[in-house]
């Protein structure tokens, strides 16, 4: 499980569900693109999405510590999705 802030790292807007054409994130205010684990593929965005520590509770519950933030990974962090972002289509520009 992983848990993305989805506050953009660019300028900070909301950054919407997962695109249903690319099945990325993209940002609707300047065009960052991110993948589905929040790595960085194009736009102004300095590095990929911040995300929050997690863990499973004794009682077998997922918690998300959201008072933790975790700096996203840096640009050219592709552990996942490869694809040319040029290649494929989008929800924004
Ligand atoms: S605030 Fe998201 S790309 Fe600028």
């Amino acid at each position: 499980m992983l848990a993305l802030y989805r506050k953009c790292p660019h300028l900070g807007c909301q950054i919407p569900p997962l695109c249903d054409k690319s099945h990325w994130f993209e940002c609707l205010c300047h065009g960052s693109k991110y993948t589905i684990l929040g790595e960085k593929r194009a736009g102004p965005a300095p590095r990929g999405m911040d995300r929050f520590p997690t863990s499973v509770g004794s009682d077998g519950q997922y918690v998300v510590s959201t008072g933790k933030k975790i700096t996203g990974p840096p640009i050219g962090t592709a552990t996942f999705d490869t694809r040319d972002t040029d290649k494929i289509p989008h929800c924004t520009g």
